[in-house]
């Protein structure tokens, strides 16, 4: 080599760039358009989704005084620019409002309007994601996911480029394959225009999740299916499938492609390893499904129809033109495993010792001798005093658990009923015994944070993280900032959210 090339300084210069950009790894849309498949939406909170895009990836907006701003990449191709975000956010609450398309087409994924189900917003829509609800990192950088709560959906009518009719389309998905319910449901992916129920094979879009009203996998789920309306597919029929698996990663590649008499269900682990086909064959023979009636609108977390009740966690996922080949999909699970998505801490602030007990004070002018207690199955805030009774102690004391729902997080055990914990329900804190139930467990566990107002303890739900343990007319409620109840109203919301955190009182 040496004998037969100059090193001079400039050619060492273009060495080392030809080696750079030879190395840089494709990113999944231009993978995808290299494979003739191109990218039609690109949507991620996370990162650029090609090796070139420098531009917004999503938008939040902040409670404290309604101003947005949005994240980008912190380089080209690169991670969402987190910190950005935390800066934006100290202090108040945020959400995510707009996920921007990567593609060029500005298909933007925005608040879900009402549908055949209408949302929970006053005016039907669906709520908005909580900005903070599903913190990651990639490479060691930070980034936060959508997390989807029962209620929460994003919704896009006018796409441009996608699949109509019969023709063929690919998508992927990257999701927390911890998160989901039986629910209907979580999707992303092509549907309705009109936000309503227009029949079968109206749809085709990623679901993920242990619905078991129409199709299921092996084992008692969840499982990747498609919805193509009226209809969780996991393979030839809206029946059981053994081929395809319940899945226990983290994070879940969850890959779907339809064209036309064919349709393929594809997965994996989105932080190692290959994908593997769960079907791959011939449309359902009902008959609105071959040949199929795409309508091309896009979806994230809810139904066709706006169906509302699921829940799950979007990091990253696009949308394709043509049928993308099993090679350009394996393409992009490499490349999602490069990105190397991990899990990071959920809380921050106080430190709250497993084992140990805490009483919650309230920080509000005029309620600061209020401890948050309960009186039976209500959860409500008392006085409470050095002179208090034993009992009265006892009552606003809790036993520190890891998180019933998710061990990155907390439960609250009661100090006089041993068994029952702080949960909620619709909206409302109780104390209640434990059931062992999914729900009851994610009822029942709460993200501490640092306080909203700057100092103490904010206590985030972990299944909506937009709404906060506070005190509203001296009782108990998970209230988000300036949402629809009363209990949610902004004024005070962040001094009643903010607890002066001590050992238990007894
Ligand atoms: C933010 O907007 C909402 C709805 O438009 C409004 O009710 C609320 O008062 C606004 N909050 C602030 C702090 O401006």
């Amino acid at each position: 080599m040496s004998s037969r090339f100059d090193y001079s300084r400039s050619s060492v210069i273009a060495l080392a760039l030809a080696a750079t950009s030879s190395i840089v790894a494709a990113a999944p849309c231009d993978i995808y358009a290299s494979g003739n498949t191109p990218c039609i939406a690109a949507h991620s909170t996370t990162r650029a989704l090609y090796s070139a895009y420098t531009g917004a990836l999503y938008q939040v907006k902040r409670g404290s005084d309604n101003t947005t701003i949005n994240v980008a990449p912190k380089s080209a191709g690169g991670v969402a620019n987190a910190a950005a975000q935390d800066t934006f956010c100290s202090g108040t609450t945020c959400l995510i409002t707009i996920v921007y398309d990567q593609s060029g087409r500005e298909n933007h994924l925005t608040q879900a309007p009402p549908g055949g189900f209408n949302g929970p917003e006053s005016n039907g829509y669906d709520n908005l994601a909580g900005a903070i609800g599903a913190p990651v990192t990639l490479n060691g950088q930070k980034a936060y996911g959508v997390f989807i709560s029962p209620g929460t959906g994003y919704r896009n009518n006018k796409v441009s480029g996608s699949a109509t009719g019969d023709a063929a389309e690919g998508m992927y998905a990257v999701l927390d394959g911890t998160h989901y319910n039986g629910a209907c449901c979580f999707d992303y992916g092509n549907a309705e225009t009109n936000n309503l129920d227009t029949g079968d094979g109206h749809m085709e879009a990623i679901y993920y999740g242990d619905n078991t009203v129409w199709g299921s996998g092996a084992g008692s789920g969840p499982w990747i299916m498609a919805d193509l309306e009226n209809g969780l597919f996991s393979g030839l029929g809206a029946t059981q499938n053994t081929g395809d698996p319940s899945i226990t990663y983290r994070f879940v590649t969850a890959v779907i492609k339809g064209g036309p008499g064919n349709w393929a269900i594809r997965g994996g682990n989105g932080a190692s390893g290959a994908l593997s086909t769960y079907y791959s064959g011939a449309r359902p023979s009902g008959s609105g499904y071959n040949p199929m009636h795409k309508e091309g609108a896009i979806i994230l977390g809810i139904g066709g129809d706006n169906s509302n009740g699921a829940q799950g966690t979007f990091y990253e996922g696009v949308m394709t033109t043509g049928y993308p080949t099993d090679a350009t999909e394996n393409s992009v699970q490499a490349d999602i495993v490069a990105a190397k998505y991990a899990t990071t801490s959920l809380v921050s602030g106080p430190t709250y010792t497993v084992g140990g007990s805490v009483s919650f004070k309230a920080t509000t002018a005029g309620y600061t001798d209020r401890y948050l207690a309960h009186t039976g199955a209500t959860v409500n805030t008392q006085v409470v005093s050095s002179s208090s009774s034993t009992a009265l102690k006892q009552a606003a004391s809790w036993t520190i658990h890891t998180g019933l729902g998710n061990s990155g997080c907390y439960s609250f055990e009661s100090k006089d009923t041993a068994g029952s914990y702080i949960r909620h329900y619709n909206f409302g804190l109780q104390v209640a015994a434990n059931d062992g139930s999914k729900a009851f467990k994610e009822d029942a566990t709460f993200c501490p944070q640092s306080g909203l107002t700057g100092s103490g303890s904010s206590l985030r739900a972990w299944g909506y993280p937009t709404r906060w343990v506070r005190h509203y007319a001296n009782n108990g409620y998970i209230a988000s900032n300036g949402g629809v109840h009363d209990f949610d109203a902004a004024a005070s919301f962040n001094n009643d959210a903010t607890w002066a955190t001590s050992t238990g009182l007894a």
